[in-house]
């Protein structure tokens, strides 16, 4: 059974479509979405119908997602940069995606628990009981251990941090499936995950999908998104984009 893991799209459905074009050619079985659908990028309701089109197994709800669909009440102030940035974002977005799509990512699942041919498997954003917390691929054996429920799980799936990875746990496969619309690890293609199961045998690997960057950023500018140097920063160098542009501003 072939298992596709995606996540962290952020509205970058040029990206999307690359994966989306690779998938056709991969076949799997079946397809997971790991949360961060919209928010940060210029495409957030294109890429939520690119997402349902594919007809998955599971949606996952993102940190992102739960903050655009739970934003504060009018008149919030942001304390911070990043959350100046976040503010803009959300106004982006509220006028991008319908009301329909906006309930579908309010109640999308937090977790799930399933068992892919004898491989029981937990899935989430982030973590269990979290969707922001983070835990790094060079994270410690005892941090690793955090993210799992169930004691019989054998392979935990989660998304969040933005660079993908594969690890051996203590008894247990963790695989982070990157991000498709923003990596964070240094290689600007999309990322994302094939899962091959045989009985109890589990075959990973890590895809990185090249697409065309120049064309995100022309749609970004055409619809005017606010805040494109971050935007723009993300894509070209895979790196996370507040600090460096804070120093910037
Ligand atoms: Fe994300």
């Amino acid at each position: 059974m072939r298992l596709a893991v995606i996540s962290d799209t952020h509205g970058n459905a040029t990206a999307l479509e690359a994966v989306i074009h690779d998938l056709s050619d991969q076949s799997p079985d079946a397809i997971v979405c790991l949360g961060d659908i919209v928010m940060r990028g210029p495409q957030p309701s294109e890429c939520i119908h690119m997402v349902k089109s594919l007809k998955p197994l599971a949606v996952i709800r993102g940190n992102y997602d739960d903050k655009f669909t739970r934003f504060p009440e009018p008149g919030w102030v942001p304390a911070t940069y990043k959350q100046e940035l976040v503010l803009r974002a959300y106004e982006y977005d509220c006028e991008r995606i319908g009301k329909e799509d906006q309930a579908w990512l309010a109640n999308l699942p937090v977790e799930l628990s399933c068992e892919f041919e004898e491989v029981p498997t937990e899935m989430y954003h982030a973590g269990p009981n979290t969707l922001v917390n983070i835990v790094y691929p060079w994270a410690t054996l005892d941090e690793l251990d955090t993210l799992y429920k169930h004691e019989n799980t054998k392979l935990v799936l989660y998304g969040h941090v933005h660079h993908a990875y594969v690890r051996q746990g203590k008894g247990r496969l963790h695989v982070n499936c990157g991000s498709i619309g923003l990596p964070f690890d240094g290689d600007n293609r999309a990322s994302y995950a094939i899962v091959d199961f045989k009985k109890r045998d589990i075959a990973v690997q890590l895809r990185r999908i090249t697409y065309d960057i120049e064309s995100a950023l022309a749609i970004a500018k055409a619809r005017s998104m606010p805040d494109i140097e971050a935007f723009e920063y993300a894509l070209r160098y895979a790196r996370y984009p507040y600090d460096a542009l804070k120093q910037l501003t």
